[in-house]
């Protein structure tokens, strides 16, 4: 998705901007582009690579100024193009040189183009960022702050944008509504960004810009402000992770470093909160509706891609762990449909960023609708945490890959939490419970466990890595994980991959089934095994390659199937929290042994901020 960086200080701002951009590269784009006050306005901008940009600004010295804002662009309106990267700027003829970089979209952006049009102003692109430069720069009477906070009145949509402008050399405007934006706050110098990861390296203090919010920067003092130019006092805060923490350390891929971290991360997930001793879940973030809680008589889970299948899980944990009725839908299909949302119904934004456009605003939907609302998210401070009313982070640090690794095992552990401690206020008796909490502390060494076969899951992989159709099938809590084993591995190999309930096969998918078709089956012991094996033998009667997780000891396994890959014995409700990660480790081998770029998926996006 977009990123902003921009810097206002006493150092050359260029290489500065340009590795912030690098640290936002892992969140996807197509453009790139920087604008640097220098004696004057200098805009740079181009198609690709950050290192393209780099090339283009890295001798010219008109950008050796200490003042910049810069930009990657993925496109929403208007094709990837140089001319609508982004800075994008007012009025070439008549114009201030403002220039604007903007993440998000305005929304009523073609009304304002034509009432700009109307008053003579003249377009380059087909960008609505262009048009709000356009409206700043109408608006421009001597003041930048005050010309961003009237056109800002006049905007709707979500925005986070950095302004300059040419006749204010020593003064940047930021604002934010919708989308994130961070004020890194160093010794007579800030740092701005979308992400903290760009900010890190600067500063660790920093202040949050909250929604319709604007802030007035200069080399040594800030002034913030809301759109109808109201003081405020943000809160200066310390940010949460390390650069360390961000950057690779040994592993090739930011994927796989991340796929290796679960143990750890998940230890950290249920650190103080998971007392085996004792029988206790004790969830600081929710305690203060520990009543309404115990009264749920429903439960929504909403989520996109990752996140979703996680609260797929969620669904079987809470029904079978808390005895809930619960529901699980796509964020995107749930806000606009007209849902009936009960009494007594806890709604639950499962997210990884915090920031994805449709699951913040289904979880509203909830809200308005009576629910009571919960995050299960990973990003503090994140727009859905911040709205909901309560809610228990992922604590799994940092995620830089694009395709979600460690995140989905914490967002299950987290659900898992949730479903545990709501069930011990509703039917689930003290013994379950323990039983529960001592399988669930004993996971993060089980997955060592089965990170330790990262090289036979190699082999494994190699062996039908050059077929280009695979299947991913499961039951029960399996369900889910075989959704999440083919998503991983179109995001990254671009292999066509399908995920289904291995029962629902039969009732098309297996015509597609040929000799040598990879069929990866989750085929753990529990109460669908038998059904399991009887589904192993439907695909290699018809010549199916099938690689089956299966659970250690299980020895009648092989003679069901091609390849085994065996994951630890645990309750069926905690076996995805296993099973996924053989099917993390396949798609990592397949993207690789196909020389794909694992952390920089083509198409794709970290955070998903537009509908
Ligand atoms: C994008 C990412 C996925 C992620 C999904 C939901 O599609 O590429 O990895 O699962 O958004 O993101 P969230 O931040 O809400 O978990």
């Amino acid at each position: 998705m977009c990123g902003i960086v921009a810097y206002i200080g006493s150092k050359p701002a260029r290489g500065l901007l340009l590795e912030g951009l690098k640290r936002l590269e892992y969140r996807g784009y197509d453009s790139a582009g920087v604008a640097m006050l220098n004696g004057g306005m200098h805009v740079a901008r181009t198609m690709g690579r950050v290192s393209g940009l780099e090339e283009l600004v890295h001798k010219d010295e008109q950008f050796n100024g200490t003042i910049g804002i810069a930009h990657t662009r993925w496109a929403t309106h208007g094709e990837p193009s140089e001319r609508n990267a982004h800075p994008q700027g007012d009025d070439a003829k008549n114009g201030y040189g403002i220039q604007v970089v903007h993440n998000g979209i305005i929304e009523n952006y073609s009304s304002l183009k034509q009432y700009l049009k109307d008053k003579g102003h003249a377009f380059t692109s087909e960008t609505d960022t262009e048009v709000l430069a356009h409206l700043i720069g109408e608006l421009y009477d001597g003041d930048l702050e005050t010309a961003v906070q009237s056109a800002l009145r006049e905007v709707t949509g979500a925005y986070a944008i950095a302004v300059l402008c040419e006749k204010e050399p020593d003064v940047m405007v930021v604002a934010r509504k919708g989308s994130p934006l961070i004020v890194g706050v160093g010794k007579d110098e800030y740092v701005v960004s979308s992400d903290s990861s760009a900010i890190v390296a600067h500063t660790t203090q920093a202040f949050l810009l909250d929604d319709e919010t604007v802030a007035r920067l200069t080399r040594d003092s800030f002034r913030t402000t809301t759109v109808e130019n109201v003081e405020l006092t943000p809160e200066i805060q310390e940010l949460e992770y390390t650069l360390e923490q961000i950057e690779l350390g040994d592993f090739e891929h930011f994927m796989l470093k991340e796929i290796y971290e679960q143990p750890a991360t998940l230890r950290i997930c249920m650190q103080g909160r998971v007392d085996a001793v004792d029988g206790k879940i004790i969830l600081g973030g929710v305690a203060d509706f520990e009543e309404d809680l115990a009264k749920a008589k429903r439960v929504l889970l909403l989520g996109q891609g990752t996140a979703l299948h996680a609260a797929m899980i969620g669904e079987y944990l809470f029904e079978g762990l808390a005895g809930i009725p619960t529901e699980v839908e796509f964020a995107s299909e749930f806000r606009y449909r007209n849902p009936i949302v009960e009494e007594g119904t806890i709604a639950i934004a499962v997210s990884q960023s915090g920031e994805t456009a449709d699951t913040y605003a289904a979880i509203q939907e909830a809200k308005r609708r009576g629910a009571m609302t919960l995050g299960a998210v990973n990003v503090v401070g994140s727009t859905i945490s911040r709205e909901t009313d309560a809610g228990v982070y992922l604590r799994v640090g940092p995620e830089i890959g694009v395709a979600s690794t460690k995140a989905f095992i914490g967002q299950v552990a987290v659900l898992t939490m949730l479903a545990t401690y709501v069930g011990r206020r509703h039917h689930l008796a003290g013994e379950d419970m323990l039983d529960a909490l001592n399988s669930l502390e004993q996971i993060p060494d089980h997955i060592e466990t089965v990170l330790k076969q990262s090289d036979h899951i190699l082999k494994v992989t190699r062996g039908v890595v050059n077929r280009d159709n695979w299947l991913f099938l499961g039951r029960g809590t399996n369900y889910p994980v075989a959704l999440e084993g083919a998503l991983k591995l179109k995001e990254i190999s671009y292999i066509h991959a399908e995920g289904m309930p291995a029962a629902e096969m039969k009732h098309g998918p297996i015509s597609l089934i040929d000799k040598g078709m990879p069929v990866v089956i989750v085929a753990t012991k529990g109460s669908q095994y038998e059904k399991v094996i009887g589904n192993m033998e439907e695909v290699r009667s018809r010549g199916g390659h099938v690689i089956a997780v299966a659970t250690e000891g299980d020895s009648e396994i092989q003679s069901h199937c091609d390849d085994v890959i065996f994951v630890p014995d645990v309750p069926e409700p905690l076996q995805p929290l296993l099973t996924v990660v053989p099917l993390q480790l396949i798609a990592y081998h397949a993207a690789v042994l196909r020389g794909k770029d694992v952390d920089k998926p083509r198409n794709l996006a970290k955070s998903v901020t537009v509908e």
